[in-house]
């Protein structure tokens, strides 16, 4: 360990992607010192963090030595095993968020009996061992109807690991893999939301908490596509309601760092969808629409700071993915949406480009949403470049 500077704190990041990437560059603002634990020198942070160890960011060894390394460690991936988690904090290693809280962004089986017993809004659900259990969710007791939505408790993300079943025959495929392959199973009531929803909260370990606004996220099959901050024509009532629980779950679940809940709106009000315990997509319109961003406001929050203001800094902001396409050229195509529209803010993660693969994001600000929106979309749209 390099005993240059040693005022400032080691800030240690386990995974190695965008969220990471993201995540330095906020500590490079702060000065402090930022390590990233990356499974590869190609990986997205990797590429630019002076503080690589290379290793693999799920398991005991690498992760262990990596907190002794650092004053903290947080994680930009949920995916290290419980019980290397439970190891490394045994021996000492401060991890932030802890094993405690991180057991419910891990397991959605886990997440969802948790919910219930807060009273937080939720869909209906049950764990699936076998298919009787879907059918008797969806035809029996539950009478939660077809479709119904499946999903792996654990590993998924951008809809890998959630399927939906039309019928007990659609059912049985997904139940017959997830059995062969020992993947945790729950069934979940088909939401009839209006929109998604999804809304960010800091807390330290203070106590401190900041939350965001509300915001509207579109997803197209599983993969977030756009974010609306805030929430456009969100009713107060549901705003604060979303604000409120965001805060109750952070607290009950003793959340260090930035917490992320995805909701349904629905006619009644907001639904819980998931929860993410570290910086998320969904809050990356806060690097430039406001006063901190999610990932200064996670590094203030894991070193136990006083978190900065959420205040947004106009009246909407709109961020669209950039999905890759069959061109791995993006930088070429920088200097046509550059020109066009200098309100667009280009962020680009560095990483392989690959049909459907999240390789950065564009950011626009202002007044009138749709308008933003459209800029938005037609920036990323060039930037994927699959037209040309
Ligand atoms: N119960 C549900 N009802 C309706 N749609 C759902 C439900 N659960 C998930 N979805 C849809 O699938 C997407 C991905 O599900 P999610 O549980 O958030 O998985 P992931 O971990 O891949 O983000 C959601 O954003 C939503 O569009
Ligand atoms: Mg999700």
């Amino acid at each position: 360990m390099s005993e240059r500077n040693r005022t400032v704190p080691r800030v240690g990041m386990v995974g190695g992607g965008q969220l990471s990437r993201m995540t330095h560059q906020a500590g490079i603002g702060l000065g402090v010192h930022f390590s990233v634990l990356a499974a590869a020198p190609t990986d997205s942070a990797a590429l630019v963090c002076g503080d690589v160890t290379l290793g693999n960011d799920r398991g005991l060894d690498d992760v262990m030595a990596f907190a002794k390394a650092n004053d903290v460690v947080t994680f930009d991936h949920e995916h290290v095993p419980e019980p290397v988690l439970r190891a490394v904090e045994e021996a000492g290693g401060l991890l932030r968020p802890g094993r405690d809280a991180l057991r419910f962004a891990q397991d959605k089986l886990r997440m969802r009996t948790r919910m219930a017993e807060l009273g937080a809004p939720s869909p209906r659900w049950r764990a699936v061992t076998a298919l009787e259990h879907v059918t008797g969710f969806a035809d029996g007791e539950a009478g939660a109807g077809w479709p119904v939505v499946l999903k792996a408790a654990r590993g998924g993300y951008d809809g890998k690991g959630v399927w939906i079943a039309a019928d007990a025959e659609e059912a049985r495929a997904v139940v017959d893999r997830a059995a062969a392959e020992d993947v945790p199973l729950l069934v979940e009531e088909k939401v009839a939301f209006s929109r998604e929803l999804a809304v960010q909260v800091a807390r330290s370990p203070h106590g401190q908490v900041a939350v965001y606004p509300v915001v509207e996220t579109v997803q197209r099959g599983g993969i977030c596509h756009e974010v609306v901050a805030p929430a456009p024509g969100l009713s107060d009532e549901k705003a604060t309601r979303a604000q409120e629980l965001a805060i109750e779950i952070a607290q009950a679940l003793d959340v260090t760092g930035v917490l992320a809940v995805e909701l349904f709106e629905t006619a009644e009000g907001v639904v819980v969808n998931e929860l993410a315990m570290r910086p998320h997509n969904s809050g990356h319109w806060s690097i430039e629409g406001a006063r901190t961003s999610q990932f200064e406001q996670h590094l203030r929050a894991v070193l136990n700071l006083p978190l900065g203001s959420p205040r947004t800094n106009a009246p909407f902001t709109v961020m669209a993915n950039l999905l890759g396409g069959t061109d791995p050229d993006v930088y070429s195509r920088y200097l046509h949406v550059m020109a066009k529209d200098p309100g667009v803010k280009v962020h680009f993660y560095g990483k392989d480009v690959r049909p459907g693969r999240k390789i950065g994001h564009v950011t626009v600000m202002g007044d009138d949403h749709q308008d933003l929106l459209e800029r938005a979309r037609d920036a990323a749209a060039y930037l994927r470049g699959d037209d040309q």
